[in-house]
């Protein structure tokens, strides 16, 4: 069967009240003019602060779902200024980012603790998004398949075939996001294909076919046609194109 194509937007921390509704407005107004039956699953993730907002906008648009950009794998209790996944499934969250670069970097997020939040997350009945990806240091010397394999087997540690194959990975070469240089898509293409092989090897390759693999990193609608067309890239997870709804509706359209 073939892989359903995903774009996802990753608001990161933008949008106030008032942003964050035309923009949801604004994409729901631009999906409505789509053929429904050929379009991509949608996803928007926007901050803690927005996702009442949101769910509550599109409680009657099953063309789009929510994510969180993190969770807390707790399940309540003193951890100050964290989010459960049962506040999360009431907001009808479907999927959580996980391992971003910007939170293992800024965060100091640890494999073991991204590896704890996805299976708490499959647990609970929702989907992962592990984001995972080289920095450019990492890249020029020749590291990134053993990088991206190293975080792609500890991120997944535990976790049973069925789970892995409903999870999402995100491949984000830190060099690319928000710098407007996006990875080559046949590049991309060959990593993406790496993580596959990774994938076959720890489960089979039935998983590996699986199981939906996006690309991140200034994705943008002049380039979402050719990420599209490759073989292995299932879709894109995307910052700040995804905060226009103009433009994020012409990437739904370019994956279509
Ligand atoms: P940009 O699309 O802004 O490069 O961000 C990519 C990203 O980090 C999505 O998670």
């Amino acid at each position: 069967m073939a892989r359903r194509p995903i774009i996802a937007g990753n608001w990161k921390m933008n949008n106030n009240k008032a942003q964050a509704k035309e923009l949801v407005d604004g994409i729901m107004y631009g999906i409505s003019q789509l053929d429904a039956s050929k379009m991509p699953e949608v996803i928007i993730a926007p901050t803690y602060t927005a996702l009442w907002q949101a769910y509550d906008l599109i409680k009657n648009e099953p063309k789009i779902a929510l994510a969180a950009q993190n969770v807390n794998p707790n399940p309540s209790g003193a951890y100050t200024g964290e989010v459960s996944l049962d506040m999360l499934a009431d907001f009808n969250v479907k999927f959580v980012i996980i391992g971003h670069s910007e939170r293992r970097q800024m965060f100091n997020e640890s494999d073991e603790f991204i590896n704890e939040k996805a299976k708490a997350i499959l647990a609970k009945g929702l989907i992962p998004i592990i984001c995972c990806g080289e920095t450019l240091e990492q890249r020029e010397s020749g590291v990134t398949d053993t990088h991206i394999a190293s975080q792609i087997t500890k991120a997944l540690k535990d976790i049973s075939a069925e789970d892995a194959a409903k999870s999402v990975i995100a491949y984000e070469p830190i060099w690319a996001i928000g710098t407007g240089k996006s990875c080559d898509a046949k590049e991309a293409n060959r990593t993406i294909g790496e993580i596959r092989k990774v994938v076959a090897k720890l489960y089979s390759q039935d998983i590996a076919d699986k199981i939906r693999i996006l690309y991140g990193g200034s994705v943008k609608p002049s380039t979402i046609v050719e990420q599209m067309a490759q073989p292995e890239i299932d879709g894109g997870l995307i910052g700040g194109a995804s905060l226009k709804a103009d433009s994020f509706v012409e990437l739904i359209k370019g994956a279509m």
